[in-house]
């Protein structure tokens, strides 16, 4: 029986398509490519993508995410892989030292943790590479004049806005809630928090599952735009104290916490899906003086029971919960397809000194989103009629 990573493999189009073309252009011939990226199914598609472009690959994971599976797989395709699952943080640092020791001529990074560690011990011949993430290009910005190389931003692209932020988390934060605590959304009071790209693929989806939802956003722009999608936006407190499910993403920190218990509907679920485990205020949600007991449940749900017996119910302990919970399989394999796509092409363009030091920490110069997308609509439409 084939495994699920030859199954993302094969959906992976845009990256097999890719592949095929790399295999006779080899735009890495005789380069090194460094990864720090989660050793997953869909990244294993990137990198061998990259591979059949002629690079060396030389990857490590992320704290807490690497799979075994993933790992293994590389390694018995000769991708120099260092360490393995950890969430070890000085482990984790040693791999990503090990990575700039094998001196890449590119790098590709999630967070900005390679490029740093190149400032702090440089080498000459780094040609640049590429950054996934707002965080990591946030990291970058003040090095732009260290830095002095082309490094593009995928998380910039608005193809990775649409396709991944708003429509990918939106359908994965209803299927995890429906995976993880099996409960009915027709009929539900669902108030989302933060109404950025994220926040709007959330709103969308849960309104498209029956559900009735409002949106709480501190920007009145946004407000304005949730209340113009047909959305209620009742003042917090409102918002608070009548939803049945709450879900942060926002990507700023204590978005709920204590103060709030008391506004919380009896039986209210609060989970996040903002990138960091902050937006609930977790641990002082479980000290207040309301809460009589806690009960912990199966795959990560755990029941406040307050002392006036209402219950209030927290998925995954505040962390992302559309990766949390019984077999997580995270966005769908289409949009990070399109996002790793933007990675290839990206990498492909400066190891053909397309991009240059000008282009340090920008976005993904658009013939290269145009190109993606024309790509992912000509597979889409083959051999149909339209
Ligand atoms: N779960 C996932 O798979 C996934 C995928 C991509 C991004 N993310 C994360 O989701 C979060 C949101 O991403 P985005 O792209 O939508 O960001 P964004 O910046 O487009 O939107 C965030 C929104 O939250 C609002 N906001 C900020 N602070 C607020 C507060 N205190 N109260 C109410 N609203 C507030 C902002 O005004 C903004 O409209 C980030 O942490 C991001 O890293 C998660």
């Amino acid at each position: 029986m084939k495994n699920r990573i030859e199954w993302v493999g094969q959906n992976c189009r845009l990256l097999a398509s890719i592949a095929e073309e790399f295999r006779q252009t080899r735009p890495f011939e005789g380069k090194t490519i460094g990864t720090g990226i989660h050793l997953e199914p869909k990244t294993v598609a990137l990198i061998l993508t990259l591979q059949e472009g002629g690079a060396r690959m030389v990857s490590t994971g992320n704290l807490n995410t690497t799979q075994q599976s993933a790992v293994d797989y590389l390694a018995a395709r000769g991708v120099t892989v260092i360490g393995g699952p950890t969430s070890d943080l000085e482990q984790h640092r040693r791999n990503l030292k090990e990575v700039i020791g094998h001196k890449p001529d590119l790098i590709l990074d999630n967070g900005g943790d390679l490029f740093d560690l190149w400032l702090q011990d440089r080498y000459p011949g780094l040609l640049g590479g590429t950054e996934e993430t707002t965080s990591g290009r946030m990291r970058l910005e003040p090095l732009r004049e260290q830095l002095g190389l082309p490094i593009l931003v995928i998380n910039d692209s608005p193809i990775k806005q649409f396709a991944e932020n708003e429509h990918a988390v939106g359908q994965s934060v209803l299927e995890s809630y429906m995976r993880i605590t099996n409960r009915v959304t027709n009929g539900q009071r669902v108030t989302v928090f933060g109404y950025g790209a994220c926040g709007r693929g959330v709103a969308a989806n849960m309104r498209g599952a029956n559900a009735k939802v409002s949106v709480v956003d501190n920007d009145p722009l946004k407000r304005l735009q949730a209340h113009l999608d047909g959305y209620d936006t009742p003042p917090r407190e409102v918002a608070l104290g009548t939803a049945d499910f709450i879900v942060t993403v926002t990507g700023s920190p204590r978005i709920i916490g204590e103060a709030d218990i008391n506004a919380l509907k009896n039986g209210a679920i609060l989970a996040n899906a903002g990138h960091f485990p902050f937006e609930i205020d977790v641990e002082s949600l479980r000290k207040s003086e309301q809460v009589s007991s806690i009960d912990s449940f199966e795959d990560g749900i755990e029941t406040l029971v307050m002392t006036d017996g209402r219950r209030v119910h927290l998925v995954s302990e505040g962390h992302m919960f559309n990766l949390a919970g019984p077999r997580p399989l995270g966005n769908s394999i289409e949009s990070m397809d399109l996002g790793f796509a933007l990675q290839a092409r990206s990498l492909e363009a400066v190891a053909l000194g397309k991009a240059t030091a000008a282009d340090c920490v920008v976005p993904v110069p658009r013939d290269i989103d145009e190109r993606v997308a024309n790509a992912y609509l000509d597979l889409c439409y083959q051999g149909t009629i339209v």
